[in-house]
């Protein structure tokens, strides 16, 4: 059996990374650990939670005797590490929690990892693409802002391909695996730091590490304190839409399933420390993807056309609201052959309508402590 440890699979995208392990790899055990903050939610599992390579672990992972229990009970010969606290907004009013489990979580994890790899001599399986790793999935935040040298863009095209980079700019840089680190966030400070940790365990007890660094994801199952599900949400309720500033800033999508397939063919392929940028070359400023949503909300609600613009509230801009991401993914796309699946247009219908067609999720989880936190972080805009 390969063991592999998924860190953070109860959230957004560790739930889509473990659901795709559990179901195509069904030699491997997947062990899912994590904690279960506000944005860990097992109904995100309940279709593989019966299926016999899979076990979740209940645990924190800035708990290093913890870590080093079920690293070693389970035999874990690989990990893919994505638990973390991973709202801006959050980071903004309370940034020892994120520099507790992003920092000195992802420290444990990589201790409890080294002392028992460094312990065991055991082989690995003999089997194509197995091998010990630390996979750290990491942001484009780290990286910083770009500027909007470009701010009226050019329509976003519908496409995944890279050669289409130039058309879409909405200024001339792009994000590369080589661009200095300059994380302006505490979310993104921290997630920083954890990867400069990561590297260090490999320059210094060559531990074999890979970190990649991914752009905004989109999709079902995200918390509702995020953009896209948030404003789908507030849609469906007749509920104002809080667009930060002027709703300039740019953000690159991508869909999540697309970044799960990348972590899928990092974790086998990747080459060892290094580092690989995910994105879709898919830039929107965020009022035109506001507007999108609407429109599509709208649409299957069966609204007339236009009808929820009116809930646009333009409300004060996020402290240090970082002005656009881009991410440049050539060196993944032609070292590994990775693209993304789904064009932008079909990626946002698909992300609408599951969450028009699960409102049960969506209401079990907006109720309760959420709301009381809502409430208490918005009230004055
Ligand atoms: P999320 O907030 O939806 O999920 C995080 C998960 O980690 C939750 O299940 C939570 O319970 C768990 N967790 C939090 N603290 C923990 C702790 N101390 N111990 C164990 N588990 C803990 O986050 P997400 O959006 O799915 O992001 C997952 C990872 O991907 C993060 O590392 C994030 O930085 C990174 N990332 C996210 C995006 C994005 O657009 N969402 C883009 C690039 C990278
Ligand atoms: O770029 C990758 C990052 O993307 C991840 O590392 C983070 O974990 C993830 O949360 C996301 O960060 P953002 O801050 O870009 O995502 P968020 O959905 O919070 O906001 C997207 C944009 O929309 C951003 O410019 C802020 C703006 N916004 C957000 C919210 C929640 C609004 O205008 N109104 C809102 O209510």
């Amino acid at each position: 059996m390969y063991n592999i440890l998924i860190t953070g699979g109860a959230g957004f995208i560790g739930s889509h990374v473990v659901r795709l392990f559990v179901n195509k790899y069904p030699d491997y055990h997947i062990v899912n650990l994590d904690k279960l903050t506000y944005a860990g939610n097992l109904a995100n599992l309940k279709d593989i939670e019966d299926k016999p390579n899979y076990t979740f672990v209940k645990a924190d992972i800035a708990d290093l005797d913890e870590m080093r229990r079920i690293i070693k009970e389970y035999d874990i010969n690989g990990i893919i590490h994505l638990a973390a606290e991973s709202h801006v907004d959050r980071s903004i009013k309370d940034p020892f929690t994120f520099a507790r489990t992003n920092v000195m979580g992802t420290l444990a994890l990589l201790q409890a990892a080294k002392e028992y790899w460094d312990s065991t001599q055991a082989p690995l399986p003999p089997k194509g693409g197995v091998r010990r790793l630390f996979y750290h999935i990491s942001t484009d935040e780290v990286y910083g802002a770009l500027e909007l040298t470009n701010p009226e863009g050019v329509p976003a095209p519908f496409t995944t391909k890279a050669s289409s980079k130039d058309d879409m700019a909405y200024g001339k840089e792009f994000f590369l695996e080589t661009t200095k680190y300059n994380p302006h966030s505490p979310y993104s400070a921290s997630k920083a730091s954890s990867d400069h940790f990561v590297r260090a365990y490999h320059d210094t007890y060559g531990m074999p590490t890979i970190v990649t660094n991914c752009s905004n994801n989109y999709g079902p199952y995200q918390f509702p304190e995020k953009l896209i599900p948030l404003f789908i949400n507030n849609i469906r309720n007749g509920k104002p839409l809080p667009v930060y500033g002027k709703g300039e800033n740019v953000r690159d999508w991508l869909f999540v399933e697309d970044h799960a397939r990348a972590i899928d063919l990092i974790f086998h392929e990747g080459k060892i420390a290094d580092t690989y940028n995910i994105g879709g070359f898919n830039e929107w400023k965020n009022i035109d993807l506001i507007k999108v949503i609407i429109k599509t909300v709208d649409r299957l609600l069966g609204n007339p056309e236009g009808h929820s613009e009116k809930l646009i509230t333009f409300v004060t801009d996020r402290l240090g609201h970082d002005m656009r991401y881009a991410i440049d993914s050539r060196k993944l796309q032609s070292e590994l052959g990775w693209e993304p699946s789904l064009q932008f247009e079909e990626g946002i219908e698909k992300t609408v309508r599951w969450y028009l067609d699960n409102q049960e999720w969506m209401d079990n989880i907006t109720s309760g402590d959420y709301e009381r936190y809502y409430d208490d972080m918005y009230k004055n805009r």
